[in-house]
């Protein structure tokens, strides 16, 4: 996709597609009121007879028959008064949506020119950018029939209100595109089977993303080597599988020589069955998406290097399969971790934060500015928070501040939960130092909290995704969340 940034009335504009505004309260939008000269009144004609809505996402398709575009399409942009950076997002999608299904090759928005509270053009670009490519894209299905067409869609530009807004709003649809390059990664690896998708194939895609990009190197290591490391915890929760572990380390180098790295770890179980503490049939098939922690830290990597981020990144990647068997770990089993202390392994089920454990561990030798983990890790998050927002849990509030930060700008939001001492408390253990489960109140909390164990002098925040990583249903896929949000976190870095 080629995207670009221009400036000038949609009455002179040639495309094969405009994508105009419509408000809820009948007004057009700037664009929509120039084009609807050209076309002799039709605009207003569709709207006066109710055949065109301004509800929010709403779209109406018009051919043109003269003029400088084949087509118009009318995109509802809700109340003007409450027309913010949400409601953009949510109309360009919508918008790109519907295009897709045209065989428009070329497009231009101008819903850009709108006013959009607290946006700016940069956000404008990227946003329209990511929304475009999130829309066209297309899971690798596997599918005996035919596939469904591939959108005609080639270019797609927008439009600014100013001349001297076309540098920033360049510069965001550039890192718009690059970000959605990292969220189709991560939404191409999080949709696959686990019996595609194993922690063997992960590496392999590690692998051929350092081949891709000169900035990028992988590092791939197998159980041997985490015995030598002695990675208990680790080990445990791959005992019950035939498939091998790995664990794998990205670099990404875009920053000054020996600059102190940020560190993102992510959870790679790439099937979560719960092992000998199994989890209910109803939806386990979901459990295909645990590794989009792991996705989603490849992703970050995909963006910075398309972005060409001014910044050493590392991700550190633990792949495995939770599975039960006769060489399963079992409930009441006692571990012991990389860091020397010992778990109880009370819930097999609690597999996540026995590998991130280990994990975290592993990324003190980088000496990290910042480690910030993402899984998904907990139900109780999705009971928290529902499919809308990501957890933030942290060892430092400012960090915690510039994630959500960082969240509210990319439209993929994330909200501070509280991790005091006495949840602490919940982990203790008769046997060994603490216990990998305890009772569901506070279940993100908790799992936040035995993560922190392994913490200590580190600047480091957990991203729970349990909610947001995946959709459920008919709609049924990866989200690639929360790839948007880390990317504009590593690009706001002070
Ligand atoms: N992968 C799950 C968490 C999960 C649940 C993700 C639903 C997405 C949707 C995790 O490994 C898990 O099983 N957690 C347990 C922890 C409990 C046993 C302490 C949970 O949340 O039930
Ligand atoms: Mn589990
Ligand atoms: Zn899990």
């Amino acid at each position: 996709m080629r995207f670009h940034a221009m400036s000038g009335s949609a009455a002179r504009q040639r495309t094969e597609c405009a994508i105009v505004g419509l408000y809820e309260s009948g007004a057009l939008s700037v664009a929509a009121s120039q084009l609807d000269t050209v076309l002799g009144g039709r605009i207003g004609r569709l709207v006066k007879r109710h055949d065109a809505r301004g509800k929010l996402g709403d779209c109406t398709l018009l051919d043109a028959d003269r003029g400088p575009c084949a087509r118009v399409l009318i995109v509802g942009l809700g109340s003007k008064a409450g027309f913010g950076r949400k409601q953009y997002k949510k109309a360009m999608l919508a918008a790109a949506a519907r295009l897709a299904k045209t065989g428009a090759r070329d497009a231009v928005s101008y819903l850009s020119v709108e006013p959009v509270a607290a946006t700016d053009a940069y956000y404008r670009g990227r946003l329209a950018a990511e929304s475009v490519c999130h829309a066209l894209y297309r899971v690798p299905a596997i599918r005996s029939t035919r596939q469904p067409p591939a959108a005609a869609l080639r270019s797609f530009g927008i439009a600014v209100a100013e001349k001297d807004q076309l540098e920033a709003a360049g510069r965001g649809l550039e890192h718009g595109r690059g970000v959605a390059a990292g969220t189709s990664l991560t939404r191409d690896l999080a949709n696959l089977p686990a019996n595609v998708c194993t922690p063997g194939y992960l590496a392999r895609q590690a692998r051929e993303l350092a081949a891709a990009h000169k900035t990028v190197r992988a590092q791939v290591l197998d159980e041997r080597e985490l015995k030598r490391l002695k990675m208990g915890s680790f080990l445990s929760v791959t005992a019950g599988t035939d498939e091998p572990a790995r664990l794998i380390v990205l670099r990404y180098e875009g920053g000054a020589k020996g600059a102190a790295p940020v560190v993102l770890v992510g959870k790679g179980v790439t099937f979560d069955s719960g092992g000998i503490s199994l989890k209910q049939p109803p939806g386990m098939d979901e459990m295909k998406f645990d590794m989009t922690g792991a996705a989603s830290v490849f992703g970050a990597i995909k963006a910075a290097a398309e972005i060409g981020l001014e910044r050493n990144l590392i991700g550190v990647v633990p792949a495995c399969e939770n599975m039960p068997s006769g060489r399963a770990t079992k409930p009441g089993d006692i571990v012991r971790s990389m860091s020397g202390q010992t778990i109880e392994v009370l819930n097999t089920d609690a597999e996540g934060r026995l590998i991130l454990c280990d994990a975290l561990t592993y990324a003190r030798r980088f000496k990290p500015a910042v480690v910030v983990d993402i899984a998904t890790l907990t139900g109780a998050c999705v009971i928290a928070l529902g499919p809308h927002t990501s957890a933030v849990m942290s060892n430092d509030d400012d960090l915690a501040a510039q994630i959500e930060e960082a969240g509210r700008r990319a439209e993929d939001r994330a909200w501070h939960m509280p991790m005091a001492e006495e949840y602490h408390d919940q982990l203790k253990s008769n046997f060994a130092d603490f216990a990998n489960a305890c009772g569901r109140e506070g279940g993100a909390i908790t799992a936040a909290c035995f993560l922190a164990k392994f913490t200590d002098g580190l600047r480091w925040a957990h991203v729970d995704i349990a909610g947001t990583a995946y959709l459920t249903g008919a709609q049924k896929g990866s989200t690639g969340r929360p790839v948007p949000m880390l990317v504009d976190f590593l690009l706001n870095l002070p």
